[in-house]
């Protein structure tokens, strides 16, 4: 049985021919993304595997269940760019892979955390060019600063650990309290309390019709002023112009994504021989205390394999049904 990959990496290949050895499919890698365009790529393929910035919509659902598709693996978590109603009444199945590493995305969010405020970033180039001044590296102390969490699911729980550890304040906005993490000492509180309160606001939650923008105008004139926002998320989480005001008014004083809302044009390529069209990110990049990284959270050995494992487990159950999958990986 064929599997057509979109969006492949040379970092996806590796790992899936690796896990395949146990399943022996036919894997076509193509490097395009998916949309009405490439939709057509598919043939004699009954089950697609995409990406974070694959479009599933209605219009590409259409299609590809006019090529016959029938089941399509996501090899991520968040699965905001798939129509699922369209797939639904296509009768095509969906998957994820709900949990790989929630650890690697934490830490990466602890690491912008770090960067952003004790400026390793600019201390290595200075060291390199002899340059031994500490003037404008200036931090402050993680201990006893308080960290507001908006979505505490897998890897909102395992960044409150992380910060619990730094001996940080742990405040938490969900729409569901996690007991275990009351236990350890995070707090729940509503958003209008978390946004005031919170030293550094970290985004966990997905992205939904009710996240949309959740970081905008209104609410960041409720947080604290120079705090800190690290987006790790969705891009579609935050307004950006609004970020970019705040930045200029300094009412933020620093800010780290590693996820943009139109980032599909952008992340995973290579364009540095490239005039960048997208004014609003180009704005970002300009700013001295703002840190980009181009979707990297997940981006760790450990989660690679066990995004290959889990994608393929998920496929075999669809196909053999009922065979266990992970809780929530099976969407449609
Ligand atoms: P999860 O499903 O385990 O947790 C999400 C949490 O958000 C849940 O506790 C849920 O109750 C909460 N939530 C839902 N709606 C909310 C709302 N309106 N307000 C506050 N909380 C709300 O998901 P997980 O695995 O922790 O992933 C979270 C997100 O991280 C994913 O949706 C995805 O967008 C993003 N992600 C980013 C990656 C990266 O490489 N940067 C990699 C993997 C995921």
């Amino acid at each position: 049985m064929k599997i057509t990959f979109f969006s492949t990496q040379q970092y996806d290949k590796e790992f899936f021919i690796e896990h395949n050895k146990s399943y022996n499919y036919e894997l076509d890698f193509l490097d395009v993304p998916l949309s009405k365009k490439t939709a057509d790529l598919v043939a004699d393929s009954p089950v697609i595997c995409v990406f974070v910035n694959d479009k599933v919509d209605a219009a590409v659902m259409e299609k590809l269940a006019a090529r016959g598709v029938k089941t399509i693996a996501l090899r991520c978590a968040g699965f905001n760019n798939v129509d699922l109603d369209s797939a639904r009444q296509h009768g095509i199945r969906v998957c994820r892979v709900p949990a790989y590493s929630p650890e690697a995305v934490a830490e990466h969010a602890v690491a912008m955390i770090l960067t952003l405020n004790r400026k390793t970033h600019k201390a290595y180039n200075r060291v390199r060019e002899q340059n031994f001044s500490l003037n404008g590296l200036l931090g402050f102390d993680l201990h006893g600063k308080t960290v507001g969490v908006i979505g505490t699911g897998l890897i909102g729980k395992s960044f409150c650990r992380i910060m619990l550890g730094f001996g940080c304040r742990v405040l938490a906005f969900d729409v569901i309290a996690n007991k275990e993490l009351e236990q350890m000492g995070v707090e729940y509180v509503p958003l209008v309390d978390l946004l005031p309160h919170s030293d550094i606001v970290s985004l966990h939650c997905p992205l939904n019709e009710q996240t949309h923008h959740l970081i905008n105008c209104d609410t960041i004139t409720m947080m604290k002023k120079g705090s800190m926002l690290i987006n790790t998320s969705r891009g579609g989480l935050v307004d950006t112009s609004a970020i970019i005001a705040a930045l200029k008014s300094g009412h933020l004083s620093q800010v780290g994504i590693d996820v943009y809302e139109q980032e599909e044009k952008l992340f995973f390529r290579d364009l540095s021989g490239d005039i960048i069209q997208d004014d609003l990110i180009g704005r970002l990049m300009s700013f001295q205390n703002v840190l980009i990284t181009a979707h990297q959270g997940f981006f760790t050995r450990e989660a690679l394999h066990q995004i290959a494992a889990t994608t393929f487990e998920n496929i075999h159950a669809l196909l053999v049904q009922d065979a266990p999958t992970q809780k929530g990986a099976i969407l449609v």
